[in-house]
């Protein structure tokens, strides 16, 4: 069994997804679900498919080692042979960093928008394209190694038309991502 972790602070549509497309299918299991918020939406979705819930309030810490380290701790529970960042907003520190083996997804063609609204500043850009990465996390913010991009072309499309297709192929890539690190 191939156990895999997902870390969220949202919607969790991405958490949703795997949850549908990968959990008991081909010998992977999502072990557990893990929220720095309370009211995340997400928190519905691990619910809804009887996956352990952790929800570890990042506000209620002082500092980010302490949040890292209560997260590494509370991880290592469940000994994830993978950690996936989908929509985690949490700058990490080595604490997590160096102990724990995880990927990242984020919205943008890195290295290009690293950090927030990367789906706005991406529509915004100059490119004739924008998409998507799934990186390994390293304690530089959206920096590690690249695993997958996905890249669609920007004309003609709304704002709202470019974001919902960021948010189909987002899905895809993370799971492709997934599945080609157990290859
Ligand atoms: C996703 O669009 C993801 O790419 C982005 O947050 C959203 C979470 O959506 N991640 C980042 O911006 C990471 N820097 P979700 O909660 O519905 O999965």
């Amino acid at each position: 069994m191939k156990k895999i972790a997902v870390l969220f602070s949202g919607t969790g549509s991405n958490l949703a997804y795997l949850l549908k497309n990968l959990h008991k299918q081909n010998s992977f299991e999502i072990v557990v679900a893990l929220s720095n918020k309370k009211d995340a939406g997400g928190i519905a979705f691990a619910k809804e498919y009887s996956i352990p819930l952790e929800i570890i309030p990042s506000k209620e810490f002082t500092h980010r080692e302490a949040f890292d380290t209560k997260v590494v701790e509370v991880l290592e529970e469940y000994s994830p042979d993978l950690t996936v960042l989908a929509g985690f907003m949490r700058i990490l520190t080595p604490t997590f960093t160096e102990q724990i083996r995880a990927i990242n997804l984020h919205p943008s063609l890195l290295p290009r928008h690293k950090g927030l609204l990367a789906i706005e500043r991406s529509y915004e850009d100059n490119y004739p394209t924008a998409g998507v990465s799934v990186h390994w996390v390293t304690s530089e913010l959206d920096g590690g190694e690249i695993i997958l991009q996905k890249e669609i072309q920007k004309a003609g499309l709304s704002f709202e038309e470019y974001e919902e297709q960021i948010k189909v192929i987002e899905k895809v890539a993370l799971l492709e991502a997934i599945e080609s690190i157990f290859d």
